[in-house]
C-alpha cells in the first residue's frame, strides 16, 4: 500500500451533495452562467460588493443545507487507514465547502479558502461566518464596517497553503484527482509535479480533465462511486 498519498478534490466530489460545479462539456456549469470576472475577483468586490456577497450569500445557504457523500467518507476512511500504517494523507481541495470535514477527515487544505469563514480586508482576522455577509457588517475584531469579504480565494488571488502543498506533493508515492477539470493553475498544474518526481498519477472524474494526458490511469464515473472502489483498492494494496 503507498504509505503518503496525495488527493486533489474539485468541485466534482462535491456535485453529488447538490453543490454545483464550475464548468463541464455541457454548459451548465456556474461559470457558463455567471461572469467569474464580476462575482470573483477583488475588482468586482471593490466595484460592486453587493453583488458579490449575494453570490456567495447563496452559495453558503446551499452549503449548509448540503450533506457530504459516499466519496468524501471515503476520503476520511483513506486518512484513518494511511494513519494507521504510519503514512499520511494530504487531502488538498480547491473546494469551499466544508464537506470533506464534515465526513471526517482531520486535516483538509482549502487552497481555494473557506466559504463558512470571513476575513476583514481592514485588518485581516478571519473568523468562522455562517450567516448573509453585507457591507453593512462591522469586523467583530477592528470594528470597521464595509471591509468583510468571504474567507475565499478570488482570480488574481495567490493560493493558500502552497508551501505545505509543495512539501507534501515531495513527499508523495501517490497522486489522485478527483472530480477537477484542470483547467485552473496552478492546481492544474501539481500532476505534473507529481509525475516529474516519478509519482504514479491516477485521475478519477465523470469526464476527461483538460489535463488528462499527464495521467498514467483514469477512472471515469461519478465520485459517489469511483472513490469509494479506488479507496479499497488503495487501502487493501
Ligand atoms: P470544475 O467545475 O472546473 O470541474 C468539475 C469537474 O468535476 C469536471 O471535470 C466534471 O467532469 C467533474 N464532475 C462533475 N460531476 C462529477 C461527479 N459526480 N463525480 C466526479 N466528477 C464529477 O471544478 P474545479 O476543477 O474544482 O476557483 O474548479 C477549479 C476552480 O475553478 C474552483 O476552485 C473555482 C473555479 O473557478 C475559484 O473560484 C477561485
Amino acid at each position: 500500500m503507498p504509505k503518503n498519498i496525495f488527493v486533489l478534490t474539485g468541485a466534482g466530489v462535491s456535485a453529488e451533495s447538490g453543490l454545483g460545479t464550475f464548468r463541464d462539456k455541457r454548459g451548465e456549469g456556474v461559470w457558463a452562467k455567471f461572469d467569474p470576472m464580476k462575482l470573483a475577483t477583488p475588482e468586482a468586490f471593490a466595484r460592486d460588493p453587493e453583488t458579490v456577497l449575494a453570490f456567495y450569500d447563496l452559495r453558503r445557504r446551499n452549503l449548509l443545507g448540503a450533506e457530504p457523500n459516499a466519496a468524501h467518507f471515503a476520503l476520511a476512511r483513506l486518512e484513518a487507514a494511511l494513519g494507521q500504517r504510519g503514512g499520511s494523507l494530504a487531502l488538498v481541495t480547491q473546494n469551499i465547502d466544508d464537506l470533506h470535514e464534515r465526513a471526517g477527515s482531520r486535516r483538509v487544505i482549502h487552497m481555494h479558502g473557506e466559504l463558512l469563514k470571513a476575513r476583514c480586508n481592514a485588518c485581516a482576522a478571519v473568523r468562522p461566518w455562517r450567516d448573509d455577509l453585507t457591507v453593512a457588517h462591522a469586523c467583530p475584531e477592528c470594528g470597521r464596517a464595509g471591509a468583510l469579504r468571504p474567507h475565499v480565494v478570488w482570480f488574481g488571488e495567490t493560493p493558500l497553503g502552497l508551501d505545505l502543498i509543495g512539501r507534501a506533493l515531495r513527499k508523495a508515492d501517490l497522486f489522485a484527482a478527483i472530480g477537477t477539470s484542470g483547467a485552473v493553475y496552478p492546481a492544474a498544474g501539481f500532476v505534473a509535479e507529481a509525475r516529474a518526481c516519478g509519482v504514479p498519477t491516477c485521475e478519477l472524474n465523470l469526464e476527461a480533465a483538460d489535463n488528462a494526458d499527464l495521467f498514467d490511469e483514469q477512472r471515469l464515473g461519478a465520485a459517489s462511486e469511483t472513490v469509494p472502489a479506488w479507496v479499497e483498492e488503495v487501502v487493501g494494496r
